[in-house]
């Protein structure tokens, strides 16, 4: 999997995306890296440090450096208003400079800022709506996305630009 100068990007419907965020959460730790988590819903994560806080998500990740970072219920945030969605952008675009990887979770496509979706390197896609696994299948450039909807409880396809997809689960 790919370490640095990525984005992941998580999509599904409710069916353990924070559950596989959270075993990300734990191997970055593990590996000594550096976990920062946007936690709204208060879920527990494993993470050096947790906010339900934005702009203080923000403040912490272009102070420190090399960290995963963690965007859970994404799109349920990023429709907040302009300055949410600067904030989202600058996760999305120049996080990468201070090292950090960041990984978006959402449940659906529709209204997810384009340039967001298009700085994501790697996906996670559970069993999803029609309409998402079009959209990916389309930013990732593989017709077999197209199957997610029909994939089992807590499975997902991974997918990295250029690479077979893969089923895996955690
Ligand atoms: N791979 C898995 N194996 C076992 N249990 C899982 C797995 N993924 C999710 N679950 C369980 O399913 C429930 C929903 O998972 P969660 O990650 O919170 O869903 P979401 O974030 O998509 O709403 C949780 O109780 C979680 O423990
Ligand atoms: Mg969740």
């Amino acid at each position: 999997m790919t370490q640095f100068r990525a984005e992941l990007f998580t999509i599904c419907a409710a069916s353990g995306k924070s559950y596989a965020a959270k075993r990300l959460a734990e191997r970055a730790l593990r590996r000594g890296k550096g976990v920062l988590v946007f936690d709204p819903l208060r879920d527990a994560f494993p993470a050096t440090w947790r906010t339900a806080s934005l702009d203080a998500l923000l403040i912490a990740a272009k102070r420190s450096r090399n960290c995963l970072i963690i965007v859970d219920e994404a799109l349920a945030n990023i429709g907040l208003g302009a300055g949410e969605k600067a904030k989202f952008l600058w996760l999305a675009t120049m996080s990468r400079h201070c090292g950090h990887q960041v990984v978006f979770i959402c449940q659906r496509l529709r209204g997810l800022a384009p340039t967001i979706r298009d700085n994501c390197r790697t996906l996670f896609l559970f069993s999803v709506h029609k309409e998402s696994a079009e959209i990916v299948a389309e930013a990732f450039n593989d017709e077999g996305l197209k199957r997610a909807p029909s994939l089992p409880p807590y499975h997902f396809f991974y997918k990295e630009f250029f690479k077979p997809l893969k089923v895996c689960k955690f």
